[in-house]
């Protein structure tokens, strides 16, 4: 077998790679050893910063098949035709831990896709739960840090996380979903994805449509019991997803939608743009409209998983935000994470690069390139400002203006406090769905952490349980004493 040749970064052919060179054998170093110099250099630049939640994660590419024509609610390109294929790349994360804590901790588990249109890129960043602990974007800091490890001796502390939601009843459903048997999927590929949050379609019309993403595995839902993941391999999932898809065991995912119209939304009971809670499947039915299925794994980890950067905010034509107060917090959150994170000019790296022409006048930044699917407008003809005369200067197409966003008539700035509203009743719904052995899981799972706490904090969590259902609170009771 003939080797490639060895080069420096700047493409130089290297003589030798082992010995830097010295002053006789037993000599020190002279500053020719700029190639020595160069890798050191380098490798103190290996890290960037992890992503401050969801670090931990596992991406591989696919494809988004449609099987259900959306054209009735949306003018999206990628959910016109059945049959219509749009590639996309899928990242899989824990929440709360850094890069390197345990692929199962009991936590919710990040389900981020973006789907390469021909549109620009339209990107999907949901979890593997249908709601969230929060409602309003200005509580994610302060539920984020009751979750890591103390500031003080760097070790979790559930105290922490209890005492957060003892003062914050509005977490209870996605606590009790949390705690439960649901709480530690098996794999990536045995767990469901959710946009949770209420999304909108908009019409060639002009109507809007208010509307909820399932991704339903086709693999079955796997989980680990407590006891299991105590001493499962904190590489697990990451292993599994890799091995399965190397070995072409790809995994699938149904793609479907709720759908509510306006007036629907007007008249629901339950807010439909709150983060909390579901919306009730009987009366808006999953329609079910594709597959969703990964297919190739990455080739570079850090280039293309490391560097993946999501963003709410990305839409494309025919859908758009909702009232919710937590994704509009969403919707400024992430790119100012990337640019942070991994530098302005993000979106050109392959991974996060469009898959179609990308014109604009932003200009420069550290390391702006040509980018390799012919996109990024590099202001060649010398047109770096828009209005312009030029022909090839790129300009705004009304057809893609999206409809004016229904608000409340009558509505007044303020802040608006909810904490009467009801934090109860759906969380009580979850657990009398429970089999007996689930909620017993769910009661032990709770009193682990919850055992460690001031009593204080054990009875205003009391309070909330027996608010959802009297036998919940009852069993974690009995599970505190035992
Ligand atoms: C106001 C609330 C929230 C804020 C401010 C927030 C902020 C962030 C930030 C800063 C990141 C890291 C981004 C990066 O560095 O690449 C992130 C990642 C992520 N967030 Fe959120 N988040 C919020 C709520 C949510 C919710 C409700 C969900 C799910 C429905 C969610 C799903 C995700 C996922 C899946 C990732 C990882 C994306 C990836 O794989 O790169 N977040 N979030």
């Amino acid at each position: 077998m003939t080797k490639k040749v060895l080069t420096t970064s700047a493409g130089a052919p290297v003589s030798d790679d082992n010995n830097s060179i010295s002053v006789g054998p037993r000599g020190p170093l002279t500053y020719d050893n700029h190639y020595t110099f160069e890798k050191l250099a380098h490798f103190n630049r290996e890290r960037i910063p992890e992503r401050v939640v969801h670090a931990r994660g596992t991406g591989a590419y696919g494809t988004f098949t449609l099987t259900k024509s959306l054209k009735e609610f949306t003018i999206a390109d990628f959910l016109q035709n059945e049959g219509k294929r749009t590639d996309v790349f899928i990242r899989f994360s824990t929440v709360g831990g850094g890069q390197d804590s345990h692929d199962f901790a009991r936590d919710p588990r990040g389900f981020a896709i973006k789907f390469y249109t021909k549109q620009g890129n339209y990107d999907m960043v949901g979890n593997n739960t249908p709601v969230f602990f929060l409602r309003d974007p200005s509580k994610f800091p302060d539920f984020i840090h009751s979750q890591k490890k103390n500031p003080r001796t760097n070790l979790p502390d559930p105290r922490m996380a209890y005492e957060f939601w003892a003062n914050y009843p509005q977490a209870l459903h996605q606590v009790t979903i949390l705690m439960s048997d649901r709480g530690i999927p098996a794999s990536y590929r045995n767990m469901n994805g959710y946009s949770s949050h209420t999304y909108s379609f908009w019409n060639e019309k002009g109507e809007r449509f208010w509307f909820k993403w399932h991704f339903k595995t086709n693999q079955g839902i796997k989980t680990l019991r407590a006891e299991e993941a105590a001493v499962a391999d904190p590489h697990g999932t990451q292993q599994d997803l890799v091995e399965a898809i190397d070995r072409g065991d790809f995994p699938s995912w149904t793609a479907k939608v709720q759908i509510m119209t306006e007036q629907q939304a007007r008249d629901a009971e339950v807010n439909p743009f709150d983060l909390t809670k579901v919306w009730p499947h009987d009366e808006f039915p999953l329609i079910e409209v594709g597959q969703l299925e990964l297919n190739r794994n990455v080739d570079n980890y850090f280039a293309e998983t490391e560097q993946a950067a999501f963003a709410p905010s990305n839409f494309v034509p025919g859908i758009s935000s909702s009232p919710d107060k937590m994704l509009q917090g969403r919707l400024l959150a992430y790119q100012d994470a990337h640019r942070y994170r991994v530098g302005v000019n993000y979106n050109q790296l392959p991974v996060n690069a469009a898959k179609c022409p990308v014109n604009h006048y932003q200009r420069d930044g550290a390391m702006a390139g040509l980018c390799p699917a012919g996109g990024h407008h590099h202001q060649t003809s010398g047109a770096n400002f828009y209005p312009n005369d030029r022909d090839d200067g790129p300009a705004p197409d009304q057809a893609v203006a999206e409809p004016p966003m229904p608000v409340e008539a009558g509505a007044w700035l303020d802040r608006f406090d909810t904490d009467e509203e009801d934090h109860y009743t759906q969380a009580g719904n979850l657990f009398r769905i429970m089999s007996d052995d689930q909620k017993q899981q769910l009661a032990n799972n709770i009193a682990g952490g919850l055992g460690q706490c001031d009593a204080s904090v054990q009875q205003r969590m009391l309070a909330q349980f027996e608010k959802a259902d009297a036998d919940y609170a009852a069993r974690v009771a009995a599970a505190l004493k035992a």
